[in-house]
């Protein structure tokens, strides 16, 4: 089952795009390893509790919550993308059996799937909750299957301007495609919940209590070249930008002579981000943290 007004975005992470984060999720692991971290930090998770993984893309977060939260633990994760669930799936098929909490990987609209009532301790997401048509709904339902004091600890993106990852090699790239539609504030997309006063808000009005936001800001190591070669770190992280995130889709409908053109531009970009064989860019994000209120019957 789906909320009808979440059907772009179920398309769009089941075609081209899902196909590309599910090809390249070691590059984009790698480069948001310092967000993760400091995510797994604000998460705390405890061995043994139980922890939602909403929009759980490649399952990078989740297996590492699933380390922390050892044998006796227990992880959701959910996502609408086939091809990334996949990849996620194949993952933990790769992990040694009883060392990890178990994982039970859902493909569903986390906005309206039937989540087990007041199970879990923490509802968490690398950047995979900014995609809800209506997010009051989608976080009272997601706050329903917390215990009452349960916790949601997540990331997000800042706007465009405070990630300069993004916004750098996206700018190279605009004068060479259409211009694309501004997207309306809060729009679903990578940085609808970049207002955190308006985040605050839908957490509030979904029945949680004391809704914080805090800044979080790191580099992002786009590449690195196991040999130290700015060439080689140049050419990755141009690819990367190709394959993945703004630019990847600016290029989506692209000719084979604008995405040569576009690498061009993106290179010449990222050269005075270089050095010591990386690419290294920064990236400003919230950590949104509430915890869910004790349950009343009409709630
Ligand atoms: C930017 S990706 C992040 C993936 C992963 N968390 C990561 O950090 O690599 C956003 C993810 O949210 C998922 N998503 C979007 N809308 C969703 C929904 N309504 N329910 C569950 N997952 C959703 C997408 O399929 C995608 O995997």
């Amino acid at each position: 089952m789906a909320e009808p007004g979440n059907a772009d975005q179920i398309a769009f992470w089941n075609g081209q795009v899902g196909e590309k984060w599910a090809g390249n999720h070691n590059q984009l692991d790698h480069a948001f390893a310092p967000l993760t971290a400091s995510l797994l930090r604000h998460v705390g998770a405890q061995p043994g509790e139980a922890v939602i993984d909403v929009g759980c893309g490649c399952g990078d977060l989740t297996l590492a919550l699933a380390r922390s939260l050892g044998a006796d633990g227990r992880v959701l994760a959910v996502d609408v993308s086939s091809p990334m669930l996949a990849q996620a799936r194949a993952r933990a098929a790769l992990q040694t059996p009883g060392t990890i909490a178990p994982i039970e990987w859902v493909l569903e609209d986390a906005s309206v799937y039937a989540l087990p009532k007041a199970e879990f301790d923490v509802i968490t997401s690398r950047f995979g909750v900014m995609f809800f048509a209506d997010p009051v709904a989608a976080f009272t339902n997601l706050r329903r299957a917390l215990k009452p004091g349960g916790r949601v600890v997540m990331l997000c993106w800042r706007p465009m301007d405070q990630n300069p990852w993004f916004s750098v090699p996206r700018a190279s790239v605009l004068p060479l495609v259409p211009t694309p539609e501004p997207m309306p504030p809060g729009a679903p997309g990578p940085f609808g919940f970049a207002d955190s006063d308006r985040v605050l808000s839908i957490l509030t009005e979904a029945g949680f209590s004391d809704a914080r936001a805090e800044k979080l800001d790191a580099d992002l190591t786009l590449a690195q070249s196991p040999t130290g070669s700015d060439v080689d770190a140049l050419a990755a992280a141009t690819q990367f930008s190709v394959q993945t995130g703004p630019v990847g889709s600016l290029l989506r409908e692209a000719s084979e002579e604008t995405i040569a053109a576009a690498r061009v531009a993106i290179k010449a970009a990222l050269r005075p981000h270089l050095g010591d064989g990386r690419v290294v860019l920064g990236a400003g994000c919230w950590i949104y943290t509430a915890t869910a209120a004790e349950l009343t019957p009409s709630r």
